[in-house]
């Protein structure tokens, strides 16, 4: 399995930015800390913030009002 580095900087691959998602990280930094790391170029944060929000949306119900039933 190949796994792509998001994180040059810090050698933070894609399945390490879904554990800590999947750990409750909600925003670049907080993957970064959850690794021992932080930002340094900042080159990842948009990856990382896109890998989150795909994150939530598959997490998050896509009716509120289903939900609630
Ligand atoms: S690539 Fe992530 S801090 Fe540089």
């Amino acid at each position: 399995m190949v796994l792509m580095i998001i994180c040059v900087c810090n050698r933070i691959n894609c399945r390490s930015v879904k554990d800590a998602v999947s750990a409750g990280a909600r925003s670049p930094r907080a993957v970064q800390a959850h690794h021992g790391c932080k930002i340094n170029c900042g080159k990842c944060t948009t990856m990382i913030g896109e890998m989150i929000s795909e994150h939530m949306d598959r997490c998050l119900p896509q009716n509120p009002m289903l939900a609630a039933e």
